[in-house]
């Protein structure tokens, strides 16, 4: 089975578990679950989610492990959140997301961004009503508190939204990848391995070097296709990086180094997962299949 028939196969488990997270209308609370359902639901690709499951069977997890299962909804959940932030007018200013209408475009701006917070906090909900132990349960509160906060995604979307007045230094561009991109797929692994209650410290390291190179890479290639891509196929507006001025990887580099750039990155991040041979070979091909991905 090719890895993209594979990511289908876990995303049918991942979105009916997403689905019952989040019912489409819940009278008590109108508008804002109507809301959030409306960005989770609308598609998207579940990397995230299906990294999350790669990783807790990488570290003996059954397939679809319901704990796992629902730390990666809960990630997805966060990375919906920054995407209809991303979105609003006062940060990327784009109508279209995953094919659709932006969230603010459908419910207006004051509930898209109580969506986005809604979505948040939910997560949380999610971690601690899992069937996890306690010490997973904390292990991952940490890892997504600290990698989604200003430390992580929010502080990269700061420099992200600086990059748009001054251009960035180099240093400063790759920081800001690292933090708005590379944050949530770090939490990939950190989430994964706590659910399969991994406590070695060196398959951690190692995972979160294979994340960071693959985060890294993943948004070069956004930032290829914000160029190159099929609008309709990508299903977000293209030319969105240069209406706003953005400091992207291709403020230093031809598209084809930036594609030279992120291919090494994808080859580094491999070679991170070398120690654990075929076990790791799924998340050997997934990195290969993002750094061609044409959405
Ligand atoms: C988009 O992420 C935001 C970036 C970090 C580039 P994805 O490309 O994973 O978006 P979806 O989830 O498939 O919509
Ligand atoms: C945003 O990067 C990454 C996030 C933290 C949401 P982009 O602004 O390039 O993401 P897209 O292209 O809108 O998905
Ligand atoms: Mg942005
Ligand atoms: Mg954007
Ligand atoms: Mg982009």
């Amino acid at each position: 089975m090719s890895i993209e028939e594979k990511l289908k196969e876990y995303n049918v488990k991942v979105n009916a578990r997403l689905g019952e997270l989040l019912s489409n209308y819940d009278p008590d609370y109108p508008v804002i679950t109507e809301a959030m359902g409306y960005s989770v639901k609308n598609g998207g690709k579940r990397i995230r989610p299906f990294m999350t499951l790669l990783f807790s069977e990488l570290c003996g997890a059954d397939r679809f492990d319901s704990r796992a299962l629902d730390f990666a909804c809960a990630l997805e959940c966060v990375h919906t959140y920054s995407l209809i932030h991303d979105d609003l007018p006062c940060m990327d200013n784009d109508d279209l997301r995953r094919g659709k209408p932006t969230n603010h475009k459908v419910f207006g701006e004051a509930t898209a961004t109580l969506a986005g917070d809604g979505l948040l906090t939910y997560a949380f909900e999610i971690i601690a009503d899992s069937g996890a132990t306690d010490k997973a349960k904390v292990s991952a509160i940490k890892a997504l508190s600290e990698l989604a906060g200003y430390k992580g995604m929010v502080g990269g979307q700061v420099m992200d939204m600086i990059g748009e007045s001054k251009p960035l230094d180099r240093r400063e561009y790759e920081k800001m990848n690292a933090l708005k991109t590379g944050a949530l797929l770090r939490c990939t692994a950190r989430l994964g391995l706590s659910a399969a209650g991994c406590e070695d410290a060196e398959t951690y390291r190692l995972c979160d070097e294979y994340c960071a190179c693959v985060g890294w890479a993943f948004q070069i290639r956004d930032d290829i296709l914000d160029v190159i891509a099929d609008q309709s196929e990508f299903g977000k507006p293209v030319g969105s990086d240069e209406k706003n001025g953005k400091t992207t990887v291709l403020s230093y580099m031809t598209l084809e180094e930036a594609q030279n750039l992120a291919a090494q990155l994808t080859n580094k991040a491999k070679s991170a997962l070398e120690k654990f041979g075929r076990r790791a070979a799924e998340l050997c091909e997934l990195a290969d299949f993002l750094l061609h991905r044409r959405k």
